[in-house]
């Protein structure tokens, strides 16, 4: 592994292996308003929600590490205390990207990207019309992390109406991953889409107590066919199989032969079982893979 003490390198270089580390992050498209009425729009990938009661989003405009400047979303901010967090579908990222220009201040990124300010109900700051969320903020606080280039500064946003397009819905009417289709930012020009062949579904281990990898028998744990995502799904039932159980399954299963066999061929049989279970375990048959998994166990009862 490299090891890297952050003040032996460039913060250029610091910022491309941070940025290439930690992602694919959430694209705040952010839209404020000057003291004299200049609308700007620029788009933050340091950025995420942090609470729900009250609704908080997080954003960092850094000083630019070139001239140790500030960026103008965050002198508007300063200046009013007011803005919009859009977020970034598919079908607007290269608009979103190019809103990212370093036009002069009081340049309008709205008119540069094309995108279209609608008005917001509360505060001045517009809407992005294209984005399928959009969040009118007030901001609570600026933190400033340093006085140097590349210094982040937190701006803490609460969040005081929120506007869905009800066209990303489900038939339950919660936000489909696959209708709002977001992007997220990597390092470099780097972005990701987050749906359809991107998506998978992970059951949440709050809802039970998983035994845990550490309570899988070793003889499975140790399995060069199972990997850690494997185990992973193992470890998260809440117990395992009894070997009546697995009995009953077996004989439903497999043919007297077929059970001789098994027990006959332990080792070469042994990793036809485990690669079996791992097919089962990526169309999600938990319980089946762990009874599959169990067979070696109740031929050496
Ligand atoms: C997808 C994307 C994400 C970005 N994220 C950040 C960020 O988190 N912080 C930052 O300071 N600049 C970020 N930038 C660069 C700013 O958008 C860029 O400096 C912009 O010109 C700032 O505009 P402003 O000076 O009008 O506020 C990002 C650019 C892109 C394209």
């Amino acid at each position: 592994m490299l090891q890297i003490n952050p003040k032996d390198i460039p913060i250029s270089k610091l910022h491309q292996y941070l940025l290439g580390a930690v992602g694919p992050r959430p694209i705040a498209l952010a839209s404020t308003i000057d003291k004299d009425g200049n609308s700007n729009l620029s788009p933050f990938s340091f950025f995420n929600v942090f609470s729900a009661n009250p609704p908080i989003a997080i954003f960092s405009p850094a000083r630019r590490v070139r001239n140790n400047t500030t960026k103008h979303t965050l002198d508007n901010i300063l200046e009013n205390n007011e803005v919009v967090i859009n977020v970034v579908s598919y079908d607007i990222v290269q608009q979103t990207s190019l809103s990212s220009t370093e036009y002069d201040c009081g340049v309008d990124e709205f008119i540069k990207s094309g995108l279209t300010p609608i008005n917001s109900n509360l505060i001045k700051p517009y809407r992005v019309k294209e984005s399928p969320v959009q969040m009118e903020c007030t901001v609570n606080d600026v933190i400033s992390l340093g006085e140097q280039g590349g210094a982040g500064n937190l701006v803490i946003c609460e969040i005081k109406m929120l506007h869905i397009n009800e066209n990303i819905l489900n038939d339950a009417g919660a936000i489909d991953p696959n209708k709002i289709d977001l992007v997220g930012r990597m390092g470099g020009n780097w972005y990701c889409r987050s749906s359809k062949d991107a998506l998978f579904e992970v059951e949440k281990p709050l809802r039970n107590l998983g035994i845990g990898v550490d309570n899988i028998p070793s003889e499975i744990r140790n399995s060069h066919i199972l990997s850690g995502n494997d185990l992973g799904m193992l470890g998260n039932v809440e117990s395992i199989p009894s070997l009546d159980e697995v009995e009953k399954y077996m004989k439903e299963k497999f043919s007297t032969e077929q059970i001789q066999d098994f027990s006959i061929r332990n080792k070469e049989a042994l990793q036809e079982l485990h690669s079996y279970a791992k097919e089962l375990l990526s169309k999600n048959l938990i319980i089946e893979a762990w009874k599959i998994l169990l067979i070696d166990k109740l031929n050496r009862k």
